[in-house]
């Protein structure tokens, strides 16, 4: 084989392999200490690599109504009745089940308001799964 052809044949492989990577990898898993290791300059605090990514997308979607810290004050929560409740102490965000539900089709799904809008359409499975990760954080008892 020339120098050429080999390098050709290296580079679509390595292209299949990659492309593949990204088809069927595995999705990360909240706590997946290679990934909190390797993106350790991504997390925030005592956040891992993937509540710190649900963190991110809280801050731009959903605090203007649950507060930057999900406490349910944000500067939209007093005009809103029920106003969104401090989810750091709401036991919901202990089933995990639930809490994708109320954010993937709003929380009129689950036999409440209408108040929290549904996101299924407009945000990722990926990135569900991340906020999902971090209204469970919430709930968590930090030394
Ligand atoms: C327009 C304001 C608004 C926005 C934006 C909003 N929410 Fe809500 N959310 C609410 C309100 C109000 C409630 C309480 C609804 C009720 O009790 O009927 C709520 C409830 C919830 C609950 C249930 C919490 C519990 O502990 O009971 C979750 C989970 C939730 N929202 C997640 C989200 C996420 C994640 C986003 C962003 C992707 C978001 N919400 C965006 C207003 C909002």
């Amino acid at each position: 084989m020339t120098g050429r052809a080999w390098h050709a044949s290296a580079v679509t492989v390595l292209a299949l392999m990659t492309s593949a990577a990204c088809r069927s990898g595995p999705r990360p898993q909240p706590g997946d200490p290679m990934l909190d290791a390797i993106r350790a300059e991504e997390r925030e605090g005592k956040l891992t690599y993937v509540e710190s990514q649900g963190r991110r997308l809280f801050v731009h979607y959903c605090a203007t109504c649950h507060g930057d810290d999900a406490r349910g004050d944000g500067q939209n929560a007093s005009n809103l009745n029920p106003p969104p409740p401090d989810m750091t102490v709401s036991r919901m965000s202990q089933d995990p089940a639930l809490t994708r539900r109320v954010i993937a089709e709003g929380s009129a799904a689950v036999g409440r308001s209408p108040l929290s809008p549904p996101w299924g359409r407009s945000l990722s499975q990926q990135q569900i799964d991340y906020l999902v990760a971090y209204c469970q954080s919430l709930g968590r008892e930090t030394p």
